[in-house]
């Protein structure tokens, strides 16, 4: 699956800011349709974005389109013209049914079906990010092969239920989770909360590295400044790397030994901590840090 720590957000209407994205380096470059775009700027957007696709070589950034929400009205114009583009993959922000992923998910297939290119080739992302929306995860998470992963937007379901934003997002910690754990039971990535507070770089940091804790796989990020500190929070450090390695290697010599348990540096070891291992492995190999 593709890497995705950081997912970059810019107005699909501004090409100074694709450009300068395909610069940065960043795991997802996502042109947005919906709310970073104007009411009255969405049809230029849209043209914006599809020249941009054409001219601008987005190196191995993922080439993302964020549509307007199913039954805004723009959706499907957004769709046909984010599908004309080629993108790598369509976003759809505050998908609340698993039928709604499966309407996009059938419109995509009539558009690769009619331009002979390979089913399934364009890849679906998700926001869930309403009440509703966290209510039916499991649906969600489960509705179609096409879709990677999940994006939880911190902003909008604070303002579905009423919660006020705190630098701490307590107010947000259970609906993270159940993002987490719907995309860890149907092997989704799941990306983490925008931090508004762009002109920290300390803040983002703090926040990623929680949501990594949490158990995350990126997270999005608003401005080019969020970019590296995030992806650092969602990369395994060399240290992490290491000790995961000393966990698959010991544990196997022990299982060897017929021991399910044994200590390693004072902690006990058994076979969850070994998954824990793994995932430190599996991830610091998504952000190529091992062959
Ligand atoms: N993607 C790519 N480039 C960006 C960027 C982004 N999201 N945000 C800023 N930049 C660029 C600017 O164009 C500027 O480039 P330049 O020096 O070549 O002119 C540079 O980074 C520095 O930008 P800065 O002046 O610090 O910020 P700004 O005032 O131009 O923009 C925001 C601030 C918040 C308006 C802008 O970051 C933004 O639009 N973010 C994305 C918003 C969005 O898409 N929201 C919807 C999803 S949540
Ligand atoms: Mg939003």
């Amino acid at each position: 699956m593709h890497s995705r720590r950081a997912l970059l957000y810019m107005p699909g209407d501004d090409r100074r800011k694709i450009e300068k994205a395909t610069t940065l380096g960043v795991d997802c470059i996502c042109m947005d349709l919906e709310d970073g775009t104007a009411f009255s700027r969405k049809a230029e957007a849209r043209r914006v974005i599809l020249q941009a696709m054409r001219e601008l070589d987005f190196g191995r950034s993922e080439r993302c389109i964020r549509i307007n929400s199913i039954g805004s009205g723009f959706e499907q114009d957004d769709l046909a013209a984010a599908l004309e583009a080629r993108p790598d993959t369509i976003v759809v922000p505050k998908v609340e049914t698993a039928e709604q992923v499966q309407w996009v998910s059938g419109q995509i297939e009539s558009y690769e079906l009619a331009h002979s290119l390979p089913l399934g080739g364009i890849r679906l992302l998700v926001g869930v990010e309403t009440a509703r929306g966290i209510l039916n995860l499991k649906e969600i998470a489960a509705a179609d092969k096409r879709l990677e992963a999940i994006i939880f937007g911190g902003e909008d379901f604070a303002a579905s239920v009423g919660a006020t934003r705190t630098p701490e997002a307590t107010e947000l910690l259970y609906a993270r989770l159940a993002v987490v754990t719907a995309c860890a039971a149907f092997d989704l990535q799941a990306i983490d909360i925008v931090t508004i507070d762009f002109r920290n770089p300390e803040i983002v940091r703090a926040e990623a590295e929680f949501g990594a804790k949490l158990g995350f796989a990126g997270k999005q990020v608003i401005h080019p400044a969020q970019v590296e500190p995030v992806q650092t929070a969602f990369t395994p450090s060399e240290e992490a790397i290491a000790y995961a390695r000393r966990v698959v290697e010991t544990f196997e010599a022990h299982q060897g030994e017929g021991k399910g348990a044994y200590e390693l540096d004072g902690k006990m070891i058994d076979l969850p901590l070994l998954k824990n291992a793994q995932n430190v492995l599996a991830r610091a190999r998504a952000a190529g840090k091992l062959v």
